[in-house]
């Protein structure tokens, strides 16, 4: 079969990264995750993924994966057939690793990546693409036809936005979604700043924009909005932690002691918005 060569921005390009790390991860006889259709799009695409071979940020990724996961799957379990949204979903399959058989699911990202996915997943009754930013104040009418509650997951996508436009999409949210939850990560000025010597990011041209030293400290952008969770890598939730074979507990054990600061810089954070 012919390969699709990826026709994506810069900002789009990233999510090359976490469905790599979850093929490489799923490629290992004992991975932190198992997900056969990533390896599918990984050989499927004209791309040169061996630029990331050894990152240690690929592990990062996908152990980021895994929280996500974690929280999505709390959240069907306390409401089976609410909506999941997965904002800048790129190549994610989270839906194929979790769908309960009930759930609504959305997958948003920009034209370019949804056209992209369109080649390998595609539409049903409970699963729906939606080709828009997530600035763009029309997404979450398409949402609220799904029945609540909502779950959104904006996994590795606000902090390559400014700071402006991350308020703007919690004030969507907060107005048209009102006690949605949101999962997304925050990153230090002095992450984002030290990005030029990442060790992926640095030989791409995006770049993340949103400094945020303190999560906690977003909770004053609305009444009622609410940080519920907030944790770093040293702090997985404890079904995540239970799964990881040996080896990655020991190196992630290694890394948190050596390399607190970078630790702490970067954080997994669940928010709640007030209810209507
Ligand atoms: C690092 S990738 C993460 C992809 C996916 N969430 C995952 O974890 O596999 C960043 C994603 O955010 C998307 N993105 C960036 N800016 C966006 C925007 N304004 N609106 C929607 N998606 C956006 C990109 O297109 C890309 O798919």
């Amino acid at each position: 079969m012919d390969k699709r060569t990826p026709q994506l921005g810069d900002i789009q390009e990233t999510l090359l990264i976490p469905l790599y790390g979850r093929a490489v991860e799923t490629r290992k006889r004992r991975g932190m995750l198992n997900d056969p259709r990533a390896v599918e799009m990984v050989d499927a695409l004209d791309y040169d993924f061996s630029r990331f071979d050894g990152a240690k940020s690929l592990l990062g990724a996908s152990l980021r994966t895994l929280i996500f996961d974690q929280w999505v799957s709390d959240f069907m379990e306390r409401h089976p057939s609410g909506t999941v949204v997965e904002l800048g979903t790129g190549l994610n399959t989270r839906f194929e690793r979790l769908d309960n058989g009930t759930v609504h699911w959305f997958d948003l990202d920009l034209p370019d990546v949804i056209d992209l996915r369109r080649s390998f997943f595609e539409d049903t009754g409970r699963r729906r693409m939606i080709a828009a930013s997530v600035t763009d104040p029309g997404w979450p009418d398409e949402v609220r036809k799904s029945p609540g509650p909502y779950f959104l997951a904006a996994e590795a996508v606000l902090l390559y936005l400014e700071e402006e436009l991350v308020r703007s999409v919690f004030q969507l949210v907060g107005e048209r979604l009102p006690g949605a939850h949101l999962a997304l990560e925050t990153a230090s000025a002095r992450m984002i700043d030290s990005q030029d010597s990442h060790d992926v990011l640095a030989g791409m041209a995006a770049r993340m924009h949103w400094r945020c030293d303190d999560p906690k400290a977003v909770e004053h952008w609305q009444p009622g909005l609410r940080l519920t969770d907030s944790r770093t890598l040293a702090q997985l939730p404890a079904p995540v932690a239970r799964r990881l074979p040996v080896p990655f507990r020991v190196l992630l054990r290694a890394m948190t002691t050596l390399r607190r600061r970078d630790i702490e810089a970067y954080r997994f954070n669940l928010f709640r918005f007030a209810d209507e």
